[in-house]
């Protein structure tokens, strides 16, 4: 098969983790006879340094037209202790999940077993855990008007869903209810919020597009506790856009580090892979950031965009065995590891497939 892939590195560990996923997918390519190209392109602080915007004209056309995009993340150290500057890295991420129609934003927690020591969960509470969120990624109140008033001293960020936009991603998560244990929790707070009233009515109405699934609604303050207390109750989980960033980064310490988590961003067009990380960078430069979440970041692309299941289960078993073979990088290593099986970011990519 013919796939025209983008490479968008961005910033910090973006850089290093994202040269081992290609390096897996050029594996893949010459194992299965596909052909992949790759274009490259700019985004977050590194566009703002060439070009002045977090997310060029330039970039956001070569995403548009590739097949899929690998991407890494956005950040840097200068922006975060300046909550005036006015051109952030962000801004260059939220614009690429509006312009591509990134609504469905997946995040696998699959926890490899032998990682079970890595966590700081209890292994027998651990032990076979294996969620698949839902976040929407287009709305709430990261989208909505925001704003200063009252001479700055008052602040407001207005939350918005319509019903098609919670349709949408509901029935993009009972579909993959249907593929799995046939069970879905939605996570909103309807007690309270106006969105989440409209979010559970909504995701009532899908459900009845699919008896088969089992469906649990809980609000997000009973799912933050539930998770830790008991990760094996849940199977799928949909929820919007703010809770579902702050719970599976919460649900990241189920599979042992960030660095393990991977993501899929699909919606309207071309679908975007990244680590669920960020860019990291107290460990910037020194070629020690893990660098399976983009590996696995790439075996999700593989499998959604181009139908490649069994090219991407090779992936996720490499991941498998290196870790089997008791390689680490810093961040999954605990006590036991020997000094010699702690590997780099190179190095252990070097190690797979
Ligand atoms: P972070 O995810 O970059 O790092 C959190 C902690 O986890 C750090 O101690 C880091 O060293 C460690 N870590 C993360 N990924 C790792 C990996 N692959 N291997 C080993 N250790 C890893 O989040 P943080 O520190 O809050 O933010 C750093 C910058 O990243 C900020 O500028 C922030 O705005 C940006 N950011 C970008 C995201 C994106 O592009 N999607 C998501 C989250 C943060
Ligand atoms: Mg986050």
């Amino acid at each position: 098969m013919k796939k025209n892939i983008l490479i968008v590195p961005g910033d910090g560990i973006g850089q290093e983790v994202t040269a081992v996923g290609k390096k897996v997918l050029d594996k893949i390519a010459a194992k299965y006879g596909h052909e992949f190209t790759y274009d490259e392109a700019l985004i977050g602080h590194a566009a703002i340094e060439a070009t002045g915007n977090p997310l060029p004209d330039e970039s956001l056309e070569k995403m548009k037209k590739s097949d899929a995009v690998l991407f890494g993340a956005v950040g840097h150290p200068k922006y975060d202790n300046d909550p005036s500057a006015k051109v952030r890295p962000e801004q260059g991420l939220l614009k690429m999940r509006k312009e591509l129609g990134l609504y469905a934003n997946l995040r696998p927690i699959k926890l490899f077993d032998e990682l079970l020591g890595a966590s700081s969960i209890k292994p027998e509470i651990l032990k076979g855990a294996d969620i698949l969120f839902f976040r929407e990624l287009t709305g709430d109140i990261y989208f909505g008007e925001k704003g200063r008033k009252d001479n700055g001293d008052t602040a407001f960020d207005i939350a918005q869903y319509s019903r098609y936009e919670v349709e949408r991603i509901a029935r993009k998560a009972f579909e993959a209810a249907m593929t799995r244990g046939k069970k879905l929790c939605s996570v909103d707070k309807a007690n309270v919020i106006e969105t989440s009233r409209l979010w559970r009515e909504v995701v009532q109405q899908v459900a009845k597009e699919y008896p088969e699934v089992e469906v649990e609604h809980q609000f997000v303050d009973a799912t933050a506790m539930l998770l830790i207390k008991d990760p094996k109750r849940f199977d799928v989980v949909v929820t919007a856009n703010l809770f579902g960033d702050i719970l599976t980064d919460e649900a990241s310490q189920i599979a042992g580090s960030m660095g393990m988590l991977a993501s899929a961003s699909i919606g309207d067009g071309t679908g975007v892979y990244e680590p669920i990380h960020g860019s990291a960078h107290d460990i910037t430069g020194k070629g020690i950031a893990n660098p399976m979440a983009s590996v696995l970041s790439a075996a999700l692309l593989l499998d959604i965009s181009f139908g490649m299941k069994q090219e991407s289960e090779d992936v996720i078993n490499a991941v498998d065995q290196v870790l089997k073979a008791g390689f680490r990088t810093g961040d999954i290593a605990d006590a036991t590891t020997p000094k010699e099986k702690i590997l780099g970011t190179d190095a252990i990519g070097e190690e797979l497939l």
